[in-house]
């Protein structure tokens, strides 16, 4: 595989950061994961927008987007995924020194590069979750690198024997540790809305958007813990798992335990927008 850093095109096992990096000493950074389909990137504008955005919040100066859409074309190029994800980091960059505050003006660390994406959307095996306390920060909003909130979360659920948690902050159901979640109740469709508690997913858009297209009510509300023993499906979204259905909720079967009518048919009408 070939990757990017800094400008150059490099085998990972040549690919040289600094240990005065912001991004190796603080997680002073943010990233994005986007999909290709057929050597294409799915829904790239947005996932660049969200990029920025992330990248001001954190204060590095805005990079212009045409940077970022020839990166991810040559990166494409240059490997061999006919599907597959992109991984783009940016951190805030190489110090001197180990510095809370940066001791000069710094240029960001840029890396990308590619794996492959294997999503089996036509016999969709639904997953356990495990209900978790949201321990993270204030500013899910922002695609930190800082993951480590995340991974003890993850890591809590798969001693738990599931999947990934399903998070919330003192009963409102927020999100995954790397997803978002929908749940279906009475033919209608509800989501966490997209405030600084969660990361609003790519792919949450476009779910929204697709089941709007489908004449299906979609709610972008707060919803408490306690409303999951009443819902009829549930799933939850990522780039890398696109519509993935949920069949049991802790202890809690949901539906019959198999993907729902409403989730299926949102999870074929999302790999029919692909092409
Ligand atoms: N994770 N929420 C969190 C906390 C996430 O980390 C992600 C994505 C999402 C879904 O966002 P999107 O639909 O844009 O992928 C929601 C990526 C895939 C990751 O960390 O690998």
């Amino acid at each position: 595989d070939i990757i990017y850093l800094n400008g150059d095109w490099i085998t990972s096992e040549d690919a040289k950061v600094s240990v005065f990096d912001r991004g190796f000493l603080f997680a002073d950074g943010v990233y994005e994961v986007i999909p290709v389909y057929q050597r294409r990137p799915f829904l790239l504008e947005l996932h660049i927008q969200r990029l920025q955005r992330s990248a001001e919040a954190i204060g590095i100066t805005f990079i212009e987007a045409n940077y970022w859409y020839q990166l991810v074309d040559e990166l494409i190029d240059r490997n061999n995924y006919d599907n597959g994800l992109v991984y783009i980091q940016l951190t805030f960059g190489a110090d001197s020194q180990r510095s809370h505050l940066p001791t000069q003006p710094l240029s960001p660390t840029i890396y990308a590069s590619m794996s492959s994406l294997h999503v089996h959307w036509d016999t969709p095996i639904p997953v356990k979750v495990a209900v978790l306390e949201d321990i993270r920060w204030q500013r899910c909003d922002i695609k930190s690198i800082s993951l480590l909130g995340n991974i003890m979360l993850k890591r809590e659920a798969a001693k738990l024997g599931a999947f990934e948690p399903l998070l919330h902050r003192h009963g409102r159901i927020t999100e995954g540790a790397s997803c978002n979640y929908f749940m279906v109740k009475n033919g209608h469709l509800y989501t966490p809305p997209a405030d600084h508690l969660i990361l609003a997913g790519i792919t949450r858009t476009w779910v929204i958007q697709l089941a709007k297209s489908l004449a299906i009510e979609v709610h972008e509300e707060p919803m408490n813990v306690n409303e999951l023993q009443h819902v009829d499906e549930v799933f939850l979204t990522s780039s890398s798992r696109e519509v993935q259905p949920v069949g049991q909720i802790d202890d809690i079967i949901v539906g019959n335990g198999q993907c729902g009518a409403i989730t299926a048919q949102i999870a074929e009408a999302f790999h029919a927008s692909k092409r």
